[in-house]
C-alpha cells in the first residue's frame, strides 16, 4: 500500500473512531438498552417554598441513616445508621469499591420512642451465625409483626465486603437488643437497596445496579443509564435453602419499595418514578403491573402512611450531587444543603402526588426515607451521609393525614 493510501485509511478510521465517542449515547441507545431520561420531569418539586418543617430536631448521635420504619403500635422508630466516613470508603450503591484494609465496618441501629422522645442505640447479637467482627453496613431497613404483639422482626439489608445479605433479627418491643436469627444470601441479592417483609421468611428486595463490582460496574455506571440494569426481585427461606425470583419487568435504578395488603410500590431513583404492583391471587412471588406513577424527582425510599396505607415517597426535588456530599460528608446540612420532600401518593387521587414536607436542606438534608406516627402527628426523616443522621418533626395541624 503506497503511503499515501495508508495516511487516508488511518485518517478515515481516526474519524469513524472520533464519530463513535462523540455519538456514544445514541449508539449505546440503538444497540445496548441505554435510555435518556427527561431531566426536566424530575424538577417538579424545584424552588418551592419549605412546607410542615416549623417544628424539627435533628438527632445528633445517629448518624448517617439510611431508612426509617415506624412501628405503630408502639410509636417507635427504628432506624438503620452508620458512618458517613465509612461510606465515604465502602456504600456499593453510590459506586465506592472497597479501597481500604479496615479490618471491620461496624455501622449501628437506632430505635427512637416518639412518645418519650428517646434514642437509644440497639445492641447487634449475631449468636453463632456471623463472626463477632462481621461487617455490617446497613442501608434498606423493614418491621414485620413478630410471634406475639411483644416482638417484631427487623429486615436489614446488608453490605459486607464479602456480598450483600439481607439480615433478619428479632426483637422484643421495650428491649434494647437485636437478636440476629437469620443471614440469607442468594446470588439475586446483589447490589440490595431496599427490602419490605412480606412473613417471617420472605421478603421482596430491590437491586439498584446491575454488575456489584469490577470493571462492568465502573462502565455501567460511566455509560448507564440503563433500562435492563435492576428489577425487583422476591425472595423466600425454606431451611436451608433460599429461593429468589425476579417479579417486576426491569428499570433502571429500582430503589424504595414497600408493601401494603397485596398492592407493591417500587420506586426508581433515577426514572423519578414510583411503579405499583397488585400481587396475582394474593400470590407474592406473581405481580401484576398496575400502574407507573410519574412522581417528578428522583424517588427514592417508600413508607406507608398508618391509617391510610398511602405510600410515602422521599425525593430530591434539586437532583442529587452525590460526588458533592460524598466528598463532603462533615459539610453536609452545614454549608453544603441537599433540600428534601415527602409525597404523599393519595390512593383515592389515583396516587396523585401530594407534597406533604418540603425542606430546603438545612434540617433534612440529603433525606432518603422519611416515615409517618400519624398518633404522634410526628415525622421522622433520615439522612443518608450526614453527621446528625435523623431529624423528628412535630407536623403542624395543616398536613392533612387523613
Ligand atoms: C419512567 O417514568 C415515566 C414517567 O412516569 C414512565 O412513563 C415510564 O414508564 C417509566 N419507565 C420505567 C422503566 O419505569
Ligand atoms: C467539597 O470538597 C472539596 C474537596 O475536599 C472542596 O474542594 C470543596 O470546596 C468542597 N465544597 C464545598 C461546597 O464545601
Amino acid at each position: 500500500m503506497p503511503s499515501s493510501t495508508r495516511l487516508s485509511v488511518w485518517v478515515a478510521l481516526t474519524a469513524v473512531l472520533v464519530w463513535c465517542y462523540l455519538n456514544i449515547a445514541t449508539i449505546l441507545e440503538a444497540t445496548a438498552g441505554r435510555i435518556t431520561i427527561d431531566q426536566v420531569r424530575l424538577r417538579r418539586w424545584e424552588n418551592l417554598p419549605d412546607v410542615a418543617n416549623g417544628a424539627c430536631v435533628v438527632d445528633t448521635v445517629a448518624n448517617a441513616c439510611e431508612d426509617v420504619n415506624i412501628h405503630a403500635a408502639s410509636s417507635t422508630a427504628f432506624l438503620a445508621c452508620g458512618d458517613p466516613a465509612g461510606r465515604v470508603q465502602w456504600f456499593p450503591s453510590s459506586g465506592y469499591q472497597p479501597s481500604t484494609n479496615r479490618p471491620t465496618f461496624r455501622e449501628q441501629f437506632f430505635k427512637y420512642d416518639l412518645k418519650t422522645q428517646t434514642r437509644t442505640e440497639l445492641k447487634l447479637d449475631l449468636g453463632s451465625l456471623l463472626p463477632e467482627d462481621h461487617d455490617i453496613v446497613t442501608h434498606g431497613l423493614d418491621i414485620y409483626p413478630g410471634k406475639d404483639d411483644s416482638q417484631i422482626l427487623v429486615f436489614a439489608v446488608n453490605h459486607a465486603r464479602d456480598g450483600d445479605a439481607i439480615l433478619i433479627f428479632e426483637h422484643t418491643l421495650g428491649t434494647d437488643v437485636l437478636q440476629l436469627v437469620r443471614e440469607v444470601r442468594n446470588p439475586a441479592i446483589k447490589c440490595a437497596n431496599s427490602v419490605a417483609a412480606v412473613s417471617p421468611r420472605s421478603f421482596y428486595i430491590t437491586n439498584d445496579h446491575y454488575y456489584p463490582r469490577g470493571i462492568l460496574r465502573q462502565l455501567e455506571d460511566r455509560f448507564g443509564p440503563w433500562s435492563w440494569a435492576t428489577s425487583v426481585q422476591y425472595c423466600s427461606v425454606e431451611g436451608d435453602n433460599v429461593v429468589c425470583k425476579e417479579v417486576s419487568e426491569t428499570m433502571p435504578c429500582a430503589n424504595g419499595l414497600a408493601v401494603s395488603d397485596n398492592l407493591v410500590f417500587a420506586g426508581d431513583s433515577k426514572n423519578g418514578s414510583v411503579t405499583v404492583y397488585e400481587m396475582e391471587n394474593g400470590k407474592p412471588d406473581q405481580l401484576r403491573l398496575v400502574r407507573v406513577v410519574d412522581v417528578g424527582a428522583i424517588a427514592d425510599n417508600i413508607k406507608i402512611l398508618a391509617g391510610t396505607e398511602d405510600p410515602l415517597v422521599t425525593v430530591f426535588p434539586d437532583g442529587e450531587e452525590l460526588p458533592l456530599f460524598l466528598s463532603n460528608v462533615s459539610a453536609l446540612g452545614q454549608t453544603v444543603f441537599a433540600p428534601t420532600a415527602v409525597l404523599r401518593l393519595r390512593k383515592d387521587r389515583d396516587f396523585e402526588p401530594e407534597l406533604l414536607l418540603r425542606d430546603n436542606g438545612a434540617q433534612l438534608t440529603d433525606m432518603t426515607a422519611a416515615d409517618i406516627d400519624p398518633k404522634t402527628r410526628t415525622l421522622v426523616g433520615a439522612s443518608f451521609l450526614k453527621y446528625g443522621g435523623f431529624a423528628v418533626c412535630k407536623l403542624p395541624d395543616s398536613v392533612d393525614l387523613s
